[in-house]
């Protein structure tokens, strides 16, 4: 065997499909930027900016629930490979559009892609990789996130003297090309292959990720053939059945974790945010939201680093743990009275930039690896599918919530809510996530099989 190669295929492989993620994190980076002169050519008010960004929201939760009729089906690399195409369409037809309607109707194709991506990416990664690397290559998809957010942003930065909005969107169609071409040489997920009964381009698969390693190969394919024979049927009542269901409880509740601790107030109001607590002119405000772009994508790395050898859980208390923290100091911050001096700024981008960081290295990559890990093949598609839909209904809800709980209840309320959210993730994680570290999927699915008879 080699295992140069099959480290350099797997993580190839894992790369290209982490590109799906580069393209969520752009459009959460650039559309606030794009915002403002979108609104000025279109003449929208409040209501239609809002409409702008949460219409992506509304089809991510359509797409991710299309993925689960497709994904089991058509299997992840075709999936990945039309959500891109669909993505191509979406970008073009955005900064193409003649009207505020046709501009809708193309972000809310985006987010049907997006939806659909966001649940195929990460299980695509999960199923062609090796058990102690597979922490570490589906935060590669995160970490993608992250890196999308920050390209968002300067793309955004370098085009506002033009206000250049439909360039501002377009331009992701170009990471989006990189993805479907790229996805086509890759091989499909081997444990779908074997799924679906096609046994020997699955042994073919297998045998090209571990390098050449016949008996390493065999041995998977053997492995995964014993775990499917211990399988139900997977029907719809089988989701509502132990172990799915437990495991679905895990899936969904870590999302709404991921979401409730306000994770993306953060990403779109960051200026806003900064300005409300003294941070003078709206420069020093767009710098320090940069600078959480950038803290993001770099904490992201002791996850890549942390992820397959402390394991999930305790990265996950260590995370929300810090978030706890720094949500209750920022709360503290407003509730102080922020009197609009540098030194309350300087406290709230230092509280905010812990905060970010805790989450990069936590929640940030791990509800998107463990959903790939509890659910037994034979219904992982669609299960995947309903924990992806709460990321993006969270998602929605959060975004809709935020200004007139900010509005009514004040930013030190606001921040304390989330704070809590923190707390109860803390017990949630102890109470309801298993540790998968080291473990192949196989093993995982058998332990769940067995904790369930
Ligand atoms: C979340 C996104 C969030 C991003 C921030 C992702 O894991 O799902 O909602 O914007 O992390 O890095």
């Amino acid at each position: 065997m080699n295992p140069g190669k099959k480290s350099g295929i797997v993580l190839l492989t894992s790369a290209i499909a982490a590109l799906a993620g580069l393209l969520l994190g752009y459009d959460t980076g650039s559309i606030s930027g794009a915002l403002g002169f979108i609104a000025d050519a279109f003449h929208l008010d409040t209501v239609g900016k809002g409409g702008v960004i949460s219409i992506v929201l509304v089809g991510g939760i359509l797409g991710a629930l299309i993925n689960g009729i497709v994904a089991d089906r058509l299997g992840r690399k075709l999936t990945v490979q039309g959500a891109a195409l669909l993505f191509i369409a979406g970008a073009a037809a955005s900064a193409f559009s003649p009207s505020a309607g046709a501009l809708l109707a193309s972000r809310f194709v985006l987010g049907l892609s997006l939806g659909a991506v966001s649940a195929s990416a990460p299980l695509y990664i999960a199923e062609i990789s090796p058990a102690a690397g597979r922490g570490r290559l589906v935060t590669l998809f995160q970490l993608a996130i992250t890196i999308g957010i920050l390209l968002g942003y300067f793309v955004d930065r370098s085009l506002t003297d033009s206000g250049d909005w439909r360039l501002m969107l377009g331009t992701s169609a170009v990471p989006a090309s990189i993805l479907l071409f790229g996805m086509s040489i890759l091989p499909p997920s081997p444990r779908w292959l074997i799924k679906m009964g096609r046994e020997e381009e699955a042994r073919k698969t297998l045998l090209k990720i571990s390098g050449g390693d016949l008996s390493h190969a065999e041995a998977e394919l053997n492995e995964i053939r014993h775990v499917m024979s211990l399988e139900t049927k997977g029907g719809l009542a089988d989701m509502l059945r132990p172990p799915v269901s437990s495991a679905l409880v895990t899936g969904i509740g870590l999302f709404l974790v991921q979401q409730f601790v306000g994770i993306n107030t953060v990403m779109y109001y960051a200026p806003s945010l900064f300005r409300e607590a003294g941070m003078g002119s709206p420069d020093t405000a767009i710098l320090a939201t940069v600078s959480v772009g950038v803290v993001n994508v770099l904490a992201t790395f002791i996850a890549v680093w942390l992820i397959d050898k402390t394991g999930r859980k305790p990265l996950l208390y260590a995370g929300l743990g810090g978030m706890l923290i720094s949500l209750t100091a920022i709360g503290g911050i407003f509730a102080g009275g922020s009197d609009g001096g540098i030194g309350t700024g300087r406290a709230t981008v230092i509280a905010v930039w812990f905060y970010i960081a805790c989450f990069a290295f936590s929640l940030g990559p791990i509800p998107w690896l463990i959903m790939t890990e509890i659910f037994p093949l034979n219904v992982r598609g669609r299960a995947v599918s309903i924990a992806t839909m709460s990321s993006w209904g969270a998602n929605l809800v959060v975004s809709f919530s935020f200004l007139p709980l900010f509005e009514t209840t004040g930013a030190a309320f606001t921040y304390w809510l989330y704070a809590l959210v923190s707390l109860l993730g803390i017990v949630f994680v102890w109470r309801f996530v298993p540790e998968t570290k080291g473990m192949s999927l196989e093993e995982i699915e058998e332990r769940l099989l067995s904790e369930k008879r």
